[in-house]
């Protein structure tokens, strides 16, 4: 039985007292302790959300790291060694917005995702189709590249350690969910393509799905057999609301 997971991406938002406002009302949530629980809030909040949620079964994440390990001379970057040294245990790879907005290629993010795991981070890979790709029938092809540019640089037993996240782009804070069939079909392919390389790992393996998740949908994604869960964006800013949708997993 794969444990399920919730991960909330608080993206760009946030101010000191909100995001203190944000971890009070998490510590007031009561969290099913069938279900790994994640944050992941901006480099500049890590330290801070890691020390206000240190008694909490929630683990903290960094929404990009370097692709190098690190130490060294590249301005601007955080290494994985340093996300670890700050208490992050989880680090996002190949979220829409940075392949999309910042460019970020499969071939760059292979080296994220190696370095991620040698530092010791669970990367949890992004991977999804646009509307143009999903309207062209490319939408398995699409998804199929993206995970295929780390089976073959890493080999399959990247996969033991790591997390992946199926986020449609056109269902990313849009309100556009996929179905939970359209969610499953993906999944599932997802599944059968570790599956071809290693069963045991494919098995093994949280798949989630991301892309407009909330309380009133979560249930229905989540009881689809190979969605284990969900990345949270909006939804993930509202206490009440992401802790409605962690129980939805537990469930
Ligand atoms: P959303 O974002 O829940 O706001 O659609 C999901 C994500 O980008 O991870």
């Amino acid at each position: 039985m794969r444990r399920p997971m919730v991960a909330g991406n608080w993206k760009m938002h946030g101010t000191c007292d909100s995001v203190a406002d944000l971890v009070e009302d998490l510590a007031n949530q009561v969290f099913p302790s069938g279900v790994d629980v994640a944050v992941f809030p901006t480099s500049l909040h890590l330290g801070f959300v890691v020390e206000c949620l240190e008694d909490l079964p929630v683990s903290v994440g960094a929404q990009n790291c370097a692709h190098e390990a690190g130490p060294g001379a590249l301005t601007g970057e955080i290494s994985p060694a340093q996300l670890v040294d700050a208490g992050c245990k989880l680090v996002l790879v190949g979220h829409s917005e940075r392949r999309q907005i910042m460019g970020e290629s499969n071939e760059l993010l292979v080296r994220k995702f190696a370095a991620a795991q040698a530092s010791g981070l669970t990367p949890v890979l992004c991977i999804g189709e646009t509307l143009e790709q999903r309207d062209a029938g490319k939408t398995l092809e699409v998804v199929g590249q993206q995970l295929d540019s780390v089976i073959e640089e890493l080999g399959i037993g990247a996969f033991v350690n790591a997390v992946i996240a199926y986020e449609p782009v056109w269902a990313i804070g849009t309100g556009l969910t996929a179905s939970p069939q359209q969610a499953q079909e993906v999944h599932a392919a997802i599944r059968a393509q570790l599956a071809k390389e290693n069963s045991e790992v494919a098995q093994g393996v949280r798949l989630l799905y991301g892309g407009s998740v909330k309380a009133a949908n979560a249930a229905e994604l989540f009881g689809m057999p190979d969605i284990d869960g969900g990345l949270i964006g909006g939804a993930s800013l509202n206490a009440d609301e992401f802790g409605a949708i962690v129980r939805a997993a537990g469930n």
